[in-house]
């Protein structure tokens, strides 16, 4: 899937404009405060219909502005796809071919844009939670059905937490919530372990091809319980045992909203082992890994860097461009130039320029 064009109206800093996009390396060059992120941003934008920088879609509109709007054509396997949203203090329009959009879900099936943004460097230092959040995101595009599976757990680790919060917690219907939990957990650690066990099928490869020499990463999956054991009986047993100090913490201690993954790197774990240099590579091959999964190439994911290129060394940024050239359709903001085969977009002000 490509973006062919893209329009944005009082989107941010920019009161209109219309680009058109080729297929693969498309480079943003501009100072800081030039309205790189912002386009990069809606960009991403139209993928989820959510910015991954506020959860307030009003701060999408152009200040005094009463509306704001992102339309793009999309190339999906030769077909051209029209997706226009708009957002009005009232809410936000999706439309795909003109038609309502009612499913996020819908969306994921015309654009999926991996983004990378500055902070995502240090992912593996980063909170256990923003790296379920990255599985979960990127598991529930490939398994129709985990999103729901996810929402089933944590309704029932919700009522499990409250019942544990009352004065005297009822021991019966605490066993019941407990046996339920387990059952709805199990699906969750069994899909998070094999999405796991295919990223490792390609991201060496990746950090290899941009560090230059075989680096091997792989990641390791703490899940709560092992799936490949006697699930049930393995759990039942660990909950258990947490079930007085539960009681006590008056909260679930054990469960998939504890979970978390590490990158191993000559036997140790990335954060207490690898370098600066290779933590960053690690994380972005992390990001750009589930583009190799989608096994239709005319399906793969858009990929969007912004400004990630500073942050590394400069024989790294030359063979992480080589790689990402070969890639379907890239994206990468720059205060840079850069040396490589690339339409340049220099930006200024929140005005665009496509050099000739
Ligand atoms: N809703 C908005 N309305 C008007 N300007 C905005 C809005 N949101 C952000 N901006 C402005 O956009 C400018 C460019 O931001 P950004 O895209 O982050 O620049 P950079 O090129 O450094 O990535 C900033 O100066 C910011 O103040
Ligand atoms: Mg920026």
């Amino acid at each position: 899937m490509t973006v062919q064009r893209l329009e944005l109206v009082n989107y941010r800093s920019y009161s209109h404009i219309q680009l058109t996009f080729d297929a693969q390396l498309n480079v943003f060059l501009g100072k800081n405060g030039a309205g790189k992120t912002n386009l990069a941003e809606a960009i991403h934008f139209l993928s989820l219909a959510r910015s991954f920088r506020t959860s307030d879609d009003q701060d999408l509109l152009q200040k005094g502005q009463p509306f704001a709007k992102v339309k793009a054509v999309i190339d999906l396997q030769g077909r051209k796809q029209t997706l226009e949203i708009v957002i009005t203090p009232q809410g936000k329009k999706i439309l795909l071919n003109q038609k309502p959009v009612k499913k996020l879900s819908e969306l994921s099936k015309v654009i999926h844009v991996l983004f990378f943004e500055p902070r995502d460097v240090m992912l593996f230092d980063d909170l256990p939670k923003v790296r379920r959040k990255f599985l979960d995101t990127h598991i529930s595009k490939h398994q129709e059905g985990y999103l729901q599976q996810l929402s089933q757990y944590e309704a029932l680790l919700n009522e499990r937490n409250l019942l544990l919060k009352s004065a005297q917690p009822n021991r019966q219907h605490l066993t019941v919530l407990t046996k339920q939990l387990i059952e709805a957990s199990y699906p969750i650690v069994v899909a998070r372990h094999s999405y796991i066990e295919n990223i490792n099928k390609v991201i060496s490869k990746i950090t290899s091809v941009v560090k230059g020499s075989p680096i091997d990463i792989k990641l390791q999956y703490v899940p709560y319980v092992n799936p490949k054991q006697d699930f049930f009986k393995e759990a039942s047993l660990l909950f258990a045992s947490k079930l007085e100090d539960d009681i006590r913490k008056k909260t679930t201690q054990l469960g998939t909203q504890r979970e978390d993954f590490v990158a191993i790197y000559n036997q140790q774990t990335i954060v207490s082992y690898g370098s600066q240099g290779e933590n960053r590579l690690a994380a972005i091959a992390l990001k750009i890994a589930p583009y190799f999964l989608v096994e239709d190439q005319a399906l793969r994911p858009i990929i969007v860097l912004d400004d990630v290129l500073s942050e590394l060394d400069e024989p790294t940024q030359k063979r992480l461009l080589q790689f990402l050239q070969k890639l379907q359709q890239v994206f990468i903001t720059t205060t840079h130039m850069l040396d490589s085969p690339a339409a340049i977009y220099d930006i200024q002000n929140s005005h665009i320029q496509r050099r000739a």
